[in-house]
């Protein structure tokens, strides 16, 4: 079975969640608001939503990864394709290199996800390794000089499930945060708008004890391209809640508390022997204390509509309307349109790569009030969306 198999306010920042400063639409907002795409250009907040700051569509279409159903994750060509599909921002996983610059990658094994394993001068950088109390064999960017991960070539995850994308690999190297800011900022004046981007710190608690903290080096570089503001077109986010909190002593940019499924704890919470877990931080109390320091979540989509025991969706939880009562928009993740990730109610026939019914799975998902949605397929997304907005 391949790794990602998994069974898995309507105002996007609302005014309530940021504040009225936050609420002042700047330039670069208000062009966010107006889209580039057929799909995002009509999906504007409507009147009752105008407070979503920058005025970003709602619900906003976040590119996991880019367009990873479509491109080898975390490359400029996963990027290119979300943000020309129209994606409204743009998800980005940083780990760094073992002299400190930041890449983008999901995980710091990089074994799955570029050809390192065809390259006999890294053969001995192979070893095993306990990542978040998880056992590894492979490759780590830790153990990698950039100068060293530039030689690598970036392929697809799952080649099984997305064999189409295999048609990418080597085409894109593993891309840093500076050249994705770079780039941003590029597709930025061509647009004659800001991109948003949406940065998650991974392993923070890991990496600090390696002496590569995260915090220090993605606010400085945030500051560099003047991304670390309230009204910044910046998302960031973390499943380690001290990584937001460090964050925001450094930045002002939005931030996002991610949570995965209920009975799992914040790796943070394990090393510091905080017994509370996703189940209690979605409780009122819980998400008033997320409230104090971050403004929004991003729960794993079973958390707002749980699975039942033969993997269809379930009753929906009160988890959007208490996260909205306590301030918090909502960003859960990650709708993918292939039956192997789908709800077993939305699966269509029996190839588990086959695309199963997302529009349907989209749709139950919106009814339930996010503010938006990582996913693999942006351009789905974005039409599920535009359905969405005709009806409300
Ligand atoms: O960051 C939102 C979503 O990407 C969280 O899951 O594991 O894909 O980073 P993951
Ligand atoms: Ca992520």
């Amino acid at each position: 079975m391949e790794r990602e198999q998994q069974p898995g306010r309507r105002a996007l920042l609302g005014a309530a969640a940021l504040g009225a400063g936050a609420m002042a639409l700047s330039g670069a907002g208000t062009a966010v608001a107006a889209g580039t795409s057929g799909e995002a250009g009509t999906a504007t907040a409507g009147a009752a939503d105008s407070g979503g700051v920058h005025g970003l569509p709602v619900p906003a279409v976040i590119g996991h990864r880019g367009a990873s159903g479509y491109r080898p994750e975390h490359t400029l060509g996963s990027y290119q394709l979300a943000l020309d599909m129209g994606a409204d921002v743009i998800e980005q996983d940083l780990v760094p290199t073992k002299d400190g610059h930041l890449v983008c990658r999901h995980e710091n094994d990089i074994t799955a996800t570029t050809d390192v394993s065809d390259h006999p001068e890294f053969a001995d950088r192979k070893t095993t390794k306990t990542v978040d109390g998880t056992k590894l064999t492979g490759w780590f960017t830790e153990d990698f000089t950039l100068a060293e991960l530039k030689t690598l070539r970036a392929k697809e995850r799952i080649p099984g499930t997305r064999q189409r994308n295999t048609l990418y690999d080597g085409r894109w190297e593993v891309p840093t945060f500076e050249e994705v800011l770079q780039w941003a900022e590029r597709e930025g004046r061509k647009r004659g708008r800001r991109v948003w981007l949406h940065v998650e710190t991974k392993h923070p608690t890991y990496f600090r004890k390696l002496g590569l903290g995260l915090e220090e080096q993605v606010a400085k570089l945030l500051r560099r391209y003047g991304r670390h503001k309230k009204d910044s077109p910046q998302f960031l986010q973390s499943f380690e809640p001290s990584s937001i909190q460090r964050l925001r002593k450094l930045v002002d940019a939005p931030s996002v508390v991610l949570l995965s499924t209920v009975t799992s704890r914040p790796w943070d919470f394990v090393e510091a022997g905080d017994p509370r877990t996703v189940a209690d931080l979605v409780k009122p109390e819980g998400l008033k204390w997320i409230a104090g320091f971050a403004q929004g979540i991003g729960p794993d989509l079973s958390v707002i509509i749980p699975r039942t025991a033969d993997g269809k969706l379930g009753t929906p939880t009160s988890v959007v309307k208490d996260a909205h009562a306590a301030g918090l928009f909502l960003h859960p993740y990650t709708m993918r349109n292939e039956n192997s990730f789908l709800p077993a109610d939305f699966r269509r026939g029996t190839d588990p790569n086959a695309y199963g019914d997302a529009f349907g799975a989209f749709k139950v998902y919106f009814d339930t009030g996010i503010d938006g949605i990582f996913s693999d397929n942006a351009d789905t997304a974005l039409l599920a969306r535009a359905d969405f907005l005709e009806k409300h």
